[in-house]
């Protein structure tokens, strides 16, 4: 083919120029000039040009927004000046300490200019333009190293692939979030829904999630923007004196800012800006959890200088849980997997720390009892960052007059059976066993779920269905499914039938640890399970152990010991083992280990909050191995709580007991240094 034309050259810069301009306009401005067929028209012939001439293919060309060909994996990146974190307050009396240290350590008494933003609740990641080039993207992940994240930065299109302008420095590392707004987060998970897919938390995870994929296909079609905050490696020119001024020349160059950022005078000044920002906050179509307030000048920055791993020159303002209020429209008792009936309530649905809430858990009658509660009433709820949210008051001036006592039932409202009550009649629990449908279909749930074996695709929905068509009985018989009785059900596809298989026999592969775990005996978590696991290595020496020989090992104590020996004491449970083993499940072995040799033992953990390198299951895991014992609540054994974005009243319970609270960083280094020494 002939070389092509400077005309036809000129058309692709003009295309490409324009696609461009009217990304920004579409997802930043949120104000299209032209319908979707004009702009689909642009982009069908800025791909019929680079296809007809692969060679014009540019890095910059909006085309490579797609996405392209899945990954094999992640690549290691080391940030060459280190990602850092926060220190924060929670009050304005906190703030004035900050600005007191600053001033001590200046010298100076006159108030400080900051430059105040919001703190968006997102991804931090690097951004690395080479010759106003976007050459690299990547993710702050302990702040020394993160993952290389280019392929999937490359399709946002509010991220400039080119920087346009004048004064860009050859070398520049952009710093800041990338989030998901949560107009698009809605959006996306109403669509999962539809599709019957697997719907995200909150924003955040959405967001990290995306980020993480490997095919930048998928991250293409996800609504991610960015804010820009600030910035690391500068080479070849130089920025202005101050963060606002850097704020203009990244607007100038196409980089996305937080509009709603303020330099303000004094903490007093910045504090109004909290308020201020607090009050927009519902109105904002993107998460924040308080506001960053950074000392403006650069030269007092690098006075300041930093701690081990937060600066001196900045702090983050974080507001206080949402609480809204709502009203309870009944209160329905839950089976569990061991049979335990829990009150949960049913509210009005409600918008509240970023996700639309209509259940909470009432714990059991005396939470009930505590709250004084009755169905009718409006009631506050609270969501503090974690995932379950949380009734904390009854408004009582606003009771109905036909507001309904809440009564325990009197038998187990799925099955019938009698009702145990236990504890000084706090938790109930259906004295039915495997007989109840509701323990039954919990159970198989508990299996398959992700820290047990780890089913992909047998999700509670399914697992309902199939018990409720008697096609599981017990969790032995998820391994007869047949594609057959799988594409019969609602909503199964072949393809999904078949993947749905394919997992299936890879959990046949499977470690002791999670086996046990995922056998559900009582008061057997995924710690118990490990320690089992590692003192006998072995199933059979497991199955046949004399509660004598379990309680030898540490942390498990009498009532433990009888409930593991209960367990395999009763001819159902072994039979459903047997009929596992014979359709092919077998637990790997592992050799025992001397716990004590462990560098955490005796050590008790808790994680809370959402971490950005890796899922809770997997830092318990982590933490496990390293012989701590992971625990769900804070009391004042606890030796030390690990803290991520969202952590809420587990993190102010450590704060308030004087427990050791570290961050993500530090969790990793705690790793890191084990994995050296261990
Ligand atoms: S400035 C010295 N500005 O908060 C660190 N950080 O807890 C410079 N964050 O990992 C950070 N919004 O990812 C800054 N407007 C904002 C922010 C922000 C969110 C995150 C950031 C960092 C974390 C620290």
């Amino acid at each position: 083919m002939a070389a092509p034309s400077n005309n036809l050259k000129a058309e692709l810069q003009e295309l490409r120029k324009k696609i461009e301009h009217h990304n920004i306009l579409y997802y930043r401005n949120d104000s299209p000039e032209i319908t979707d067929q004009e702009y689909d028209g642009l982009f069908d012939r800025l791909l019929e040009i680079e296809r007809a001439w692969p060679e014009l293919v540019s890095a910059d060309s909006p085309s490579q927004r797609v996405g392209s060909e899945p990954l094999g994996g992640f690549t290691q990146i080391t940030h060459e000046l280190p990602m850092l974190s926060l220190d924060k307050v929670f009050d304005e009396s906190e703030l004035h300490k900050f600005e007191s240290r600053i001033q001590k350590r200046l010298g100076i008494e006159d108030a400080i200019e900051y430059s105040c933003e919001p703190k968006i609740d997102g991804v931090a990641v690097s951004l690395l333009y080479e010759a106003g080039l976007l050459v690299r993207a990547a993710t702050r992940g302990d702040g020394k190293t993160g993952e290389d994240i280019t392929h999937n930065v490359k399709t946002i299109a509010d991220i400039p692939l080119r920087l346009e302008g004048k004064n860009i420095p050859s070398r520049l590392e952009v710093r800041g979030e990338i989030y998901m707004s949560k107009s698009g987060f809605a959006r996306m998970n109403k669509e999962a829904v539809d599709a019957g897919e697997k719907v995200f938390v909150n924003p955040r995870n959405a967001a990290a999630g995306t980020l993480r994929q490997l095919d930048s296909r998928v991250t293409a079609k996800r609504p991610l923007t960015m804010f820009c905050y600030s910035y690391g490696l500068v080479e070849g020119g130089e920025l202005p004196q101050s963060l606002s001024e850097v704020f203009e020349c990244f607007d100038d160059w196409g980089l996305p800012v937080n509009p709603e950022r303020q330099t303000c005078t004094g903490v007093e000044d910045s504090f109004n800006f909290c308020q201020q920002v607090l009050a927009l906050r519902n109105n904002l179509d993107y998460e924040i959890d308080g506001v960053v307030i950074k000392v403006n000048h650069f030269a007092l920055q690098n006075r300041l200088g930093m701690n081990a791993r937060t600066p001196r020159w900045a702090i983050a303002y974080k507001f206080p849980a949402e609480e809204v209020s709502t009203s309870l429209l009944d209160v329905e008792f839950q089976v569990g997997r061991t049979g335990t009936i829990t009150p949960v309530a049913r509210l009005a649905p409600i918008f509240v720390g970023g996700v639309t809430v209509s259940n909470a858990t009432l714990h059991n009658m005396d939470e009930v009892a505590r709250l004084g509660i009755k169905i009718g009433d409006e009631v506050i709820i609270r969501r503090a960052g974690d995932v379950i949210p949380k009734i904390v008051s009854v408004i009582l001036s606003r009771r109905p007059a036909n507001a309904k006592e809440i009564i325990s039932p009197p038998n187990c409202p799925v099955c019938h059976s009698d009702i145990e009550h236990i504890e000084d009649e706090v938790l109930m629990r259906c004295s039915g066993g495997l007989f109840c449908q509701a323990q039954r279909t919990q159970s198989i749930i508990h299996f398959a779920s992700r820290a047990a074996m780890d089913i992909d695709g047998l999700g509670i929905k399914l697992i309902e269905q199939l018990v409720e068509k008697q096609l599981l009985n017990s969790v032995a018989d998820i391994y007869s499914l047949q594609l057959e009785s799988l594409t019969d059900l609602e909503r199964m596809g072949d393809k999904s039938a078949a993947n749905l298989l394919l997992a299936i026999e890879k959990s046949k592969q499977i470690s002791l640890p999670r086996f046990l775990f995922a056998l559900g005996i009582r008061e057997v978590g995924e710690a118990t399970a490990q320690s089992l696991a590692s003192h006998f290595g072995r199933l059979e020496d497991i199955i046949s152990a004399t509660e004598e020989a379990l309680m030898s090992i540490q942390d498990i104590g009498e009532v433990v010991a009888h409930h593991i020996r209960a367990f395999f004491t009763e001819a159902h449970n072994l039979e459903v083992i047997a009929q596992l083993q014979q359709a092919g499940v077998e637990p790997s072995e592992t050799t025992p280990v001397q716990p004590e040799t462990l560098p955490l033992n005796g050590q008790t953990f808790v994680v809370t909050g959402t971490l950005e390198t890796m899922g809770r299951s997997e830092a318990k895991e982590k933490l496990q191995k390293l012989g701590a014992k992971v625990a769900g609540s804070v009391s004042a054994k606890t030796s030390c709580v690990v803290a991520g974005p969202g952590a809420g009243s587990k993190l102010n319970k450590a704060e308030s007991l004087g427990v050791k609270v570290i961050d993500e960083d530090e969790f990793l280094s705690l790793l890191e240094q084990h994995d050296k020494t261990g």
